[in-house]
């Protein structure tokens, strides 16, 4: 009993410290397909781009970096991401590259 006690309260407080948690990891690969996102990142790092979310010198330190780092990478191609875009492609950004908790 205690151990279910346990486990219960173990996984209701991870589930509260996820950032990100309304958004769709799924919907954020299509929404980084939708709008290219690799495009200049492939020019700047190589290969298929995904380098410059994990190299040493990275940029993004926090949930909060990553946010706003979209929303100046998506100003420089003059596209507005909205909430929602937002929480979707950085649950799936954080998934994928970051583990942010
Ligand atoms: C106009 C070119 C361009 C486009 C399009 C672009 N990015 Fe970027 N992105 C950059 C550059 C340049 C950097 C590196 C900035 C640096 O080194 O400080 C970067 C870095 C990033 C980083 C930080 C990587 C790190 O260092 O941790 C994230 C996250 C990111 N981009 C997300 C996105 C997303 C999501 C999209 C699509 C909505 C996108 N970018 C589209 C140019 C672009």
């Amino acid at each position: 009993m205690k151990k279910t006690l346990f486990l219960i309260m173990f996984l209701s407080l991870n589930a509260q410290a996820t950032p990100f948690a309304n958004g769709d990891a799924k919907r954020g690969e299509n929404l980084f397909k939708k709008y290219e996102c690799s495009s200049c990142h492939e020019a700047r790092v190589g290969g298929d781009g995904s380098a410059i979310f994990t190299r040493a010198d990275r940029t993004v330190r926090s949930a909060d970096n990553l946010i706003v780092q979209m929303e100046r990478c998506s100003g420089a191609i003059g596209k507005q991401l909205t909430a929602q875009e937002k929480q979707d492609l950085a649950a799936w950004l954080n998934q994928r590259y970051y583990h942010f908790k």
